[in-house]
């Protein structure tokens, strides 16, 4: 499985169960790397989205502890080991966790490659951030897009992967 996220300078992700930017080149990157497949994602990033919707067009795992959750479209697990029986079988570039920060923080060890939009903008007050991508843990850029810049904000799309995956 593979993790997908928008990041500040400072690691920020988000505030209040909100997106830090608005920047439609990178929601159509999100869309192009995640369509027709399975996302992981947390309970709080799903009420982040309008309406509590999940995703279309890919199958939405969400993440809770609540015995009483349900939401239409949505599978439902209760703990990492249940999410990871879910996707066994699909193939490895099949599966995308998408935040939020506590749900990266348990699936990165699983993560081969994640694929960070690097804002340059640095976020106060924010209260969500991307786990560090330790070199110790591996974890090395492979890949930069030339810097663009949208709505006043310069960005990059950069991949990065953990060696021995
Ligand atoms: N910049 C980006 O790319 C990006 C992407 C996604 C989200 N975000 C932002 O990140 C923020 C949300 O992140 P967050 O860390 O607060 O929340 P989150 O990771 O989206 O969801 C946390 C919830 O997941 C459930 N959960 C956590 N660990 C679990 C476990 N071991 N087993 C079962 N369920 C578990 C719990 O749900 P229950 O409380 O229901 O039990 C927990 O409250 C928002 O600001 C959002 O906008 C940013």
């Amino acid at each position: 499985m593979d993790c997908i996220a928008v990041v500040a300078s400072n690691g920020a992700i988000g505030k209040g169960n909100q997106l830090l930017f608005s920047l439609p080149e990178d929601m159509k990157h999100f869309r192009a790397l995640t369509l027709g497949k399975t996302v992981i994602l947390g309970r709080k990033t799903l009420d982040s989205f309008p309406g509590g919707k999940p995703l279309p067009k890919r199958q939405n795992l969400v993440l809770t502890r609540d015995p009483g959750f349900a939401r239409e479209g949505v599978t439902v697990c209760r703990s990492v080991p249940e999410a990871l029986e879910r996707i066994q079988g699909l193939p490895e570039d099949g599966v995308m966790v998408i935040g939020g920060a506590e749900i990266y923080r348990l699936f990165l060890p699983f993560c081969r490659r994640a694929y960070l939009t690097q804002v340059e903008a640095e976020v106060p007050g924010a209260d969500a951030f991307f786990p560090e991508l330790s070199p110790e843990d591996g974890w090395r850029e492979t890949e930069r897009s030339e810097e663009k810049e949208q709505n006043g904000l310069r960005f990059t799309f950069r991949t990065y992967k953990r060696t021995g995956t």
